[in-house]
């Protein structure tokens, strides 16, 4: 149980309770219990230590979302079964997201053979109602229902945020899990809306929450469907079922890395400074580590291969960028002498912009560096590449692409009234 003192019950459900938080009321503790069920609940059962599993693994998905930038209810864990999170009024909907057809997708539509793979992938909207068994709700159903949660009436731009995000969210744990080579095959999330009307990932995200198949192989399966398909259930099949959460659990751990991926910003003079540091600040939001050097190709050719032979000898995966005003020797002799990616970004002013950028563009045959005009560019050009190995910097650009189009949402929804 928590060291906070909780105030009143504000909801139970099937697998945890709510408490309020007397210390901040716009917080909650969510309390999960040693409970497993399926089913709408017809199936239920005890299972010792299935709390703390559920909450590691909750833990451990809400770090790796909101290190992507994705804004999520979770704030900390609180004990071994037990977290803190924003207070929401909660979106009576389960948003699904399916990669391949599998489950009750194929009940729903006969013909389609398992394992049909959706590109992009489908998305289905779910009506939480026990009683009639969640029934399927289509946009226009939601949008009617007119919900109004914390003062926000869930209307088509609400509607349209909540589904970008879950499709982004799904998109995020699929390459965080093809990393320990686990085919994420569907997904199920909840939103809620906090006391400051933001819409929130909310609930939990946990082995209930998904289904995965290790190496894409269902036999394989590691998700709470091999406690649904039990017809009988004794205690090694509850065993196994636990060691299946676990193993989900542990695999988590390896799903956060340390940062790994860097820039290196090769600047011909000092004066370039300021230029170079704009672009090492748009690398950082992206997840990407900058060091920035100074050497001049003009002037001391030696001295910039024997640096550039520094970071070849690392191992590292590092991306160069070449910051070289006037004429810039600098982006094409590294390019001449290296496999690694170089990016020219010539801090131009705009009454030269015309004779200098053409010593960047017009290259000797056999380099292949490329060139952009915007310190923003070269490190939204440094992550595209990082984003081939490092899911966490592929994720930071995804979620900039949906934080850029609820931004333009918004701005249109001002505008609109
Ligand atoms: N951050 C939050 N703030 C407020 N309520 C929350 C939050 N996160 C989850 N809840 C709500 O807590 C309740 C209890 O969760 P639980 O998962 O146990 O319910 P359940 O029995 O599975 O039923 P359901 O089908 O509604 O999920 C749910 O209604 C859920 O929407
Ligand atoms: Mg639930």
């Amino acid at each position: 149980m928590s060291a906070y003192k909780t105030g009143k019950l504000i909801i139970e459900g099937k697998t945890k309770q709510v408490f309020e938080l007397l210390e901040d009321r716009t917080l909650c503790l969510l309390q999960s219990k040693d409970r497993i069920t399926a089913g709408d609940g017809v199936k239920s059962h005890q299972l010792a230590g299935k709390a703390a599993i559920s909450t590691a693994t909750t833990a451990k998905v809400f770090e790796l979302l909101n290190q992507a930038g994705l804004k999520t209810a979770f704030v900390r864990v609180e004990g071994e079964t037990s977290f803190i999170a924003k207070k929401c009024e909660m979106v009576p909907i389960e948003w699904v997201t399916r990669r391949l057809a599998t489950g009750s997708f194929l009940k729903r539509h006969p013909g389609v053979p398992e394992g049909f793979r959706f590109n992009p992938p489908l998305q289905e909207t779910f009506f939480k109602d026990d009683a009639n068994h969640d029934p399927q709700w289509s946009a226009q159903q939601i949008v009617s229902a007119k919900f109004k949660l914390n003062d926000v009436i869930i209307g088509q731009d609400e509607y349209d945020i909540m589904n970008r995000t879950t499709l982004t969210v799904f998109e995020v744990l699929e390459r965080a899990w093809a990393t320990r080579d686990c085919a994420l095959i569907d997904m199920k999330i909840e939103f809620g809306i906090d006391a400051n009307g933001e819409i929130l990932v909310a609930d939990i995200i946990d082995s209930d929450s998904w289904r995965l198949w290790p190496s894409g192989d269902k036999r394989l399966m590691k998700d709470k469907q091999v406690y649904r398909n039990l017809t009988t259930v004794t205690d090694a099949d509850l065993t196994t079922v636990k060691r299946n959460f676990e193993w989900v659990a542990n695999q988590l751990e390896y799903l956060v890395p340390p940062p790994s991926s860097k820039v290196v910003i090769f600047m011909g003079s000092p004066s370039d400074e300021e230029h170079c540091n704009k672009i090492a600040r748009y690398a950082a939001t992206l997840g990407v580590k900058a060091e920035l050097r100074v050497t001049s190709a003009h002037k001391a050719p030696a001295e910039t291969l024997k640096i550039l032979s520094e970071y070849e000898g690392t191992g590292e995966k590092v991306v160069l960028v070449a910051v070289a005003g006037r004429s810039n020797g600098l982006g094409p002799v590294l390019s001449g002498n290296t496999a690694l990616p170089v990016i020219n970004c010539p801090p131009v002013k705009p009454d030269n912009v015309q004779q200098d950028v053409w010593s960047s563009l017009n290259v000797p045959s056999g380099l292949g560096c490329t060139t952009v005009l915007y310190p923003e560019s070269a490190a939204l050009a440094a992550a595209q590449i990082h984003a081939l190995h490092d899911h966490l910097v592929w994720s930071r650009l995804r979620v900039k692409q949906l934080t850029n189009f609820i931004t333009l949402k918004r701005a249109d929804v001002r505008l609109r009234n």
